[in-house]
C-alpha cells in the first residue's frame, strides 16, 4: 500500500472520477476512513467545534492542529492527509504561513496543507508550492471570517459570482491543487468546476462539483442538534452511543456486570 498523492488526485479530474473527502480529528475514527477507501483525509479546523469544544474555528490554535493531525496520520496508511491551517497562522503574509504549514508538513506529517481564501491568500499558496507543500484552497463560505460574514450563502448575484470564480482562478493560478467551495449555488459551483483544471470539493454546493467533503461527525450523526441543510446523516451515533452508556450505568447499579465471564481468578 501506498498513500494516495495530490498527482493521484489531478489524474481524477483528468478522466472524470468522482470522490469523497471527510475530516477526521484523532488516530481512531481516522484508521475507520482510511481502511474504508476514503482517499483524501481533512484535518479540518472544524476540530474547533466538533473536537475541542469552541463555539467556532477562530480559537483553534496551530498547536492544537499540530496534535490532532499527527494523530490522523498515525492512523492512516493509505488516505492523503490534509492539515488545516487554522486562523491566525498564515493571514500575516507569505512566510508566516510557511512557517506554520512546515510545522504541520514536519511535526505531524501531513502531505498537504488547506487555508482559507482566494485573491486574498493567493501570495500565501504560491510561496507554500513553490517550497513543496500542496496547499488545498477554500473559497466561498470561509469560517475563520465568521466574525465579519457570518454563515451565509457566498456568491449569490452577479457581483457575487464574479468574485467567486475571480477567486477560484487566483488559486488555480497560485498552485493550488484542489480548491474547496463551500455553501455557494450549485449552478457557480458547476461553472468553476468546468472553469478549473483543478478539483473542486463541494460542502453544500451541489453534486457537480469533483469531490464532496462532509464533516464526520455531521454525516454520522454524532453532533449535537441541528446540523446544516446540505448534510445528509448516514447514521445515527449519538443515538447508538448514549443507548451502549445507559446500558452499561444500568448494569453497574444493578449488579449485572461484570459477570463471571468478564472476571480473572
Ligand atoms: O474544517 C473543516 O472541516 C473544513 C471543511 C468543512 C472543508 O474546512
Ligand atoms: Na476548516
Amino acid at each position: 500500500t501506498r498513500r494516495v498523492t495530490v498527482r493521484d488526485i489531478a489524474a481524477a479530474k483528468e478522466r472524470g472520477e468522482k470522490w469523497p473527502m471527510l475530516t477526521a480529528y484523532d488516530a481512531m475514527t481516522a484508521s475507520v476512513f482510511d481502511e474504508a477507501g476514503i482517499p483524501v483525509i481533512l484535518v479540518g479546523d472544524s476540530a474547533g467545534n466538533c473536537h475541542l469544544g469552541y463555539d467556532t474555528t477562530v480559537p483553534v490554535t496551530l498547536d492544537e492542529m499540530t496534535l490532532l493531525s499527527a494523530a490522523v496520520v498515525r492512523g492512516t496508511r493509505r488516505s492523503l492527509v490534509v492539515g488545516d491551517l487554522p486562523f491566525g497562522s498564515y493571514q500575516e503574509g507569505p512566510v508566516q504561513a510557511l512557517r506554520s504549514a512546515t510545522r504541520l508538513v514536519k511535526e505531524a506529517g501531513v502531505q498537504a496543507v488547506k487555508l482559507e481564501g482566494g485573491e486574498r491568500s493567493h501570495e500565501q499558496i504560491r510561496l507554500l508550492v513553490e517550497s513543496g507543500i500542496p496547499v488545498m484552497a477554500h473559497i466561498g463560505l470561509t469560517p475563520q471570517s465568521v466574525n465579519a460574514m457570518g454563515y451565509r450563502v457566498q456568491g449569490r448575484g452577479e457581483e457575487a459570482a464574479q468574485q467567486l470564480l475571480r477567486d477560484a482562478k487566483a488559486v488555480q493560478d497560485a498552485g493550488a491543487f484542489a480548491v474547496v467551495l463551500e455553501l455557494v449555488p450549485a449552478e457557480l459551483a458547476a461553472e468553476v468546476t468546468r472553469t478549473l483544471h483543478i478539483p473542486t470539493v463541494g460542502i453544500g454546493a451541489g453534486a457537480q462539483t469533483d469531490a464532496q467533503v462532509l464533516v464526520w461527525t455531521d454525516m454520522l450523526g454524532l453532533t449535537p442538534g441541528r446540523v446544516p441543510k446540505f448534510v445528509k446523516q448516514y447514521a445515527d451515533l449519538r443515538e447508538v452511543m448514549s443507548g451502549a452508556v445507559r446500558a452499561f450505568a444500568e448494569d453497574v447499579v444493578g449488579g449485572t456486570f461484570p459477570q463471571e465471564e468478564h472476571s480473572v481468578h
